[in-house]
């Protein structure tokens, strides 16, 4: 594949693809942009046409035109070269090995298993008055809906998509790659209204709706060489446009919310199966955006996932929202049906989300009480510590400390009490997203350094290894032009003792946080822990 590799970035600009992401300025022998990951202030994201490379000094990463592709697309090396090998006029084939041959192979024969069942479920929705019934009449979907969508229709019967694909020279196994067999051997989907589930041009599986009361409500397909559950997002390919247009995303829980909403005009909308948000979704999504709206029922399930999102959000510098006006219905779908305008007013009336959990909390607690208070204190506080703007946080700490009638000093007290009880038991999870941002900080030092080291032709410590690598040295050449361009040599001198101080604290506490998160391990050996202790003491030391 290296080879394949060479050869689609010599025919492609990488200018001409990251544009179609990012917009680009030229500034000198370098092209400007903001950071397609929606965390810069100013432009932090640089191209530059003669290296093939491109840099974000928000996000401290960079690559080729490859990595790009793969970071802003969410996607695989392999699905990157497909992409860019089709934009490129490069054929793969012949660079593939018989490995990847055959799952290219097998992934291509699920694909066009899952077309023609596709066309099929759509013929089958089109001769059956029930099944059209159903559709048309009791989920109000229109003719233009339903075709931009794919809706069809399964037949009850449990063998005649089988046997159609089988006349259709299909084998079993290609059958179940494409997740349209059951275990015995017959038709997955029977009897179920058909949503297939559309990544890019593909169909990759599909939900499937009962037409009646029955049980269960909704069959998906699981997870198979092509559909992957955590970072699926239904109807991104159809809400794609809108989002990058208009700026927002409405993530709603069901998938038929996703359908009514594109027909209501609100096009940005698209689902998680249900509220199983992962952080992966989060991501592909800030990729496109920052303004997120969480459009949740009220329910339990609605609030805890809402907390969930909070927690990846603050990670990621994403801000959520939260849309929750329905006007009593009980989720998007019927407002819809009860009004489309409603909806679409709904979507533009979106409430910080933390504001939004901090009024449910209220209302879950009787506030007039000693305990009420308490209650809410404590889930208040716990969602405050995500909040991870200073400027944002201070402001909650006093709309909490007003509303329970306290004084923000006193509010202070408990926090730290909380936070004590906390680091007695941390969670591994946060633990790890901590050391993840950190490792990150750690990265941004040292590619200072070594572009210093590279290119500013001073001296750097030897335990900093200068990569050999063309795409890595040609990032460091773009950090060193952009950062240090101009400095004389006794200011990179002093730059690089101030670095590398920074570096060797940062180190120093990463690993403090690794040994601590180790000693959590509740089986862990006595003579295990005694060493950790030895060490962390150590290094406490010798910050001094
Ligand atoms: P809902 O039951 O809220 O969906 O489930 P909905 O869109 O309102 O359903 P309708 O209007 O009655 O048709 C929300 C999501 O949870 C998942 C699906 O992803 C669904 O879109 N779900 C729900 C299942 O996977 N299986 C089920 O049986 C139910
Ligand atoms: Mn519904």
């Amino acid at each position: 594949m290296q080879d394949a590799k060479e050869e689609i970035k010599s025919r492609l600009a990488i200018e001409d693809v990251i544009s179609q992401y990012v917009e680009l300025k030229r500034a000198g022998r370098t092209l400007k942009g903001r950071s397609p990951w929606g965390i810069d202030k100013t432009p932090s994201f640089m191209v530059s046409p003669e290296k093939g490379i491109w840099h974000d000094f928000s996000a401290n990463k960079g690559g080729d035109v490859i990595s790009f592709v793969m970071e802003v697309e969410g996607i695989t090396f392999m699905e990157a070269m497909e992409k860019l090998a089709a934009q490129a006029g490069v054929d793969l084939e012949k660079y593939k090995t018989r490995g990847n041959k055959d799952v290219a192979r097998r992934k291509a024969r699920a694909r066009e298993a899952l077309e023609l069942a596709t066309k099929y479920y759509q013929f089958c929705l089109s001769k059956s008055r029930r099944v059209a019934e159903y559709v048309f009449y009791k989920r109000n979907l229109n003719r233009g809906t339903v075709k931009e969508f794919r809706i069809g229709y399964a037949p009850a019967d449990g063998k005649s998509l089988k046997t159609f694909l089988k006349s259709r020279g299909f084998s079993e196994a290609e059958m179940g790659d494409a997740g349209l067999l059951n275990r015995f051997g017959g038709d997955m989907f029977r009897g179920r209204m058909m949503v297939p589930f559309i990544e890019g041009e593909n169909v990759i599986g599909y939900t499937a709706r009962v037409l009646d009361k029955s049980e269960p409500k909704y069959l998906n397909t699981s997870d198979t060489i092509l559909f992957n559950k955590s970072r699926f997002i239904f109807g991104l390919a159809q809400a794609k446009e809108a989002i990058r247009k208009n700026g927002f995303v409405v993530i709603v829980e069901g998938n038929m919310d996703v359908i009514s909403s594109h027909q209501a005009g609100v096009k940005e909308a698209v689902a998680t199966s249900g509220t199983a948000m992962t952080e992966q979704h989060l991501k592909i999504l800030s990729r496109l955006t920052n303004d997120i709206r969480l459009a949740y029922d009220g329910d339990e399930a609605g609030v805890n996932a809402t907390e969930r999102a909070i927690g990846m959000a603050g990670e990621l510098g994403i801000n959520l929202t939260v849309i929750s006006d329905y006007h009593g219905a009980k989720d998007p779908d019927e407002l819809i049906q009860k009004d489309p305008q409603l909806w679409q007013a709904a979507v533009g009336t979106a409430k910080p989300a933390v504001d939004w959990l901090l009024d449910k909390y209220e209302e879950k607690v009787d506030m007039g009480s000693a305990f009420g208070k308490k209650e809410y204190s404590d889930v208040a506080l716990k969602l405050l510590k995500s909040v991870k703007d200073k400027v944002e946080r201070a402001h909650y700490e006093e709309v909490v400390a007003r509303r329970l009638g306290v004084s923000r000093e006193d509010l202070r007290g408990k926090q730290e009490d909380l936070t004590r009880k906390l680091e007695e038991k941390p969670k591994r999870r946060l633990k790890k997203a901590k050391t993840e941002a950190k490792t990150d900080t750690l990265g941004r030092l040292e590619s200072n350094l070594l572009a210093i080291g590279v290119y500013g032709g001073v001296e750097i410590p030897s335990e900093l290894e200068i990569p050999e690598d063309e795409t890595k040295l040609g990032e460091l050449e773009l950090v060193f032009e952009q950062t240090y361009k101009g400095w004389g040599r006794a200011a990179l001198e002093a730059e690089v003792k101030g670095l590398y101080a920074r570096l060797k604290t940062e180190v120093r506490k990463t690993e403090i946080e690794k040994l601590t998160a180790e000693l959590e391990d509740e089986d862990l050996d006595p003579e295990r822990e005694k060493e950790i202790l030895r060490r962390i003491t150590e290094l406490q030391k010798t910050k001094k």
